[in-house]
């Protein structure tokens, strides 16, 4: 037998795992600076959770592994937010303090087509804030993603903010698109036969029919905007400024998910390779899906990073993770001293070294090379003769110094 890993998926090997630990902590960090508490959720959650009403999403649509099991219709998360919402209403976490400070970490699904940024199993840390409807807290969000986004070294971004208005400028934006487009049916591809009867937002950022010249005078969402929506964008636009968050309005950015309603954001990488990963970030706010799953009226806004891309990104723009597998100590063990080496490898490791012990039975040299290899800061080495005479030596494998000393000064000798 002779399997691969399935299309669109990847495995992460030991070598490349310190990296992986060391984004996880520095996004954790951030996100508990900011005050978010970590939640989880399952892998899977039912159908209807992120299939809801009429979606025309390309994720809904086309992207969803779902499967049955007994009577029910099972789907795996293509996205996080969907089942944190579901799950916050389910613990009524609104009786609690809000807003409610949600962050999450962990693989994501969809059926895409694989390419350089684009996997069909993903990791996204997302974030998502309840409760509070403020254009501070818009802003906020989106420095939030930036802090990370800085933290990993990576310069070359470029924000991107619209605001698809409340519920009544939406409506009035959505029938003039109609009114636009249904003449020139012809010219717009299958799927967006469908968009226009169901959300005509999504024939915007269709993919195939992007390039057609009639989008090039489409309506403007901007014109639909009522006078509250403007003035709760603006607010947005003068929190961003007063952070000296610079960002650019993009009329066309109306994101790929159904759910936003006001302010709407992706934080892109302008490096001219990024390809298909250019979005690190993306999210907005969201004013129905808490009542949706049962909940009081309560707005919320997050966002979510694809950890694939923002890793390679932040590589590609020069940072430099730690090597995985590396050790503080190698105790390297010649003739019948297994147990010896055992003892102290565990001494030390209640120490706080990482440590590596050799039992195989191998040569000197192959056992330094093995040390070598680890990168050990310090090398041990027991012997027969040493352990009747209960002496150890030691070697600084920085500054080449080597020494005998009694074997129960060794942690204090390497403790420096
Ligand atoms: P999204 O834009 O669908 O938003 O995904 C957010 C991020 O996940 C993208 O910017 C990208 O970095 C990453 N991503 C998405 N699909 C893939 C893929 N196939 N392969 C690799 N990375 C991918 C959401 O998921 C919303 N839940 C964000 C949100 C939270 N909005 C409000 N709260």
């Amino acid at each position: 037998m002779n399997y691969q890993t399935p299309r669109g998926t990847y495995d992460i090997l030991p070598e490349e795992i310190a990296a992986w630990h060391e984004m996880e902590e520095k996004i954790h960090t951030i996100a508990k600076k900011y005050h978010y508490q970590e939640m989880r959720t399952p892998y899977f959650e039912s159908t209807g959770v992120f299939a809801r009403e009429n979606d025309s999403s390309d994720m809904v649509n086309k992207e969803m592994y779902s499967f049955m099991s007994g009577e029910e219709s099972y789907t795996l998360r293509p996205e996080g937010t969907a089942g944190i919402i579901r799950a916050f209403d389910q613990h009524k976490l609104y009786g609690q303090e809000l807003p409610a400070k949600l962050y999450y970490m962990g693989a994501m699904f969809r059926h895409e087509r694989p390419q350089k940024g684009r996997q069909r199993q993903f990791t996204q840390f997302g974030v998502e804030n309840i409760g509070a409807k403020q254009p501070e807290v818009d802003a906020e969000c989106i420095a939030l993603g930036i802090d990370i986004v800085k933290a990993l070294g990576i310069q070359s971004v470029k924000v991107c903010l619209n605001t698809l208005g409340d519920d009544a400028s939406r409506s009035a934006y959505k029938e003039a698109l109609r009114a636009y487009f249904e003449p020139h049916l012809d010219c717009l591809c299958g799927d967006c036969h469908r968009r226009i009867k169901q959300n005509p937002l999504r024939i915007l950022d269709c993919k195939v029919d992007h390039e057609q010249p009639i989008m090039a005078d489409a309506p403007k969402l901007h014109d639909y905007l009522n006078e509250e929506s403007k003035a709760y964008f603006q607010k947005v636009c003068d929190a961003l400024d007063a952070l000296k968050i610079p960002y650019e309005i993009d009329e066309r950015l109306v994101r790929g998910l159904d759910y936003y309603t006001h302010t709407v954001f992706e934080v892109i990488s302008t490096r001219e390779d990024s390809g298909a990963q250019a979005t690190i970030f993306g999210g907005g706010r969201y004013d129905h899906l808490v009542d949706y799953f049962g909940g009081p009226d309560l707005s919320g806004i997050g966002f979510a990073i694809g950890l694939e891309r923002l890793l390679q990104l932040s590589k590609d723009d020069g940072y430099v993770y730690q090597e995985s597998g590396n050790c503080d100590v190698y105790v390297i063990g010649l003739g019948e001293v297994g147990s010896a080496s055992l003892a102290i490898a565990n001494e030390l490791r209640d120490a706080g070294f990482t440590v590596e012990a050799n039992y195989l039975p191998r040569s000197l040299k192959s056992q330094f090379k093995s040390a070598d290899r680890v990168k050990a800061k310090y090398i041990v080495i027991i012997g027969e003769d040493e352990l009747k005479q209960g002496t150890i030596n030691v070697k600084n494998t920085e500054t080449k110094e080597q020494v005998t000393i009694p074997m129960d000064a060794l942690v204090g000798y390497i403790k420096g």
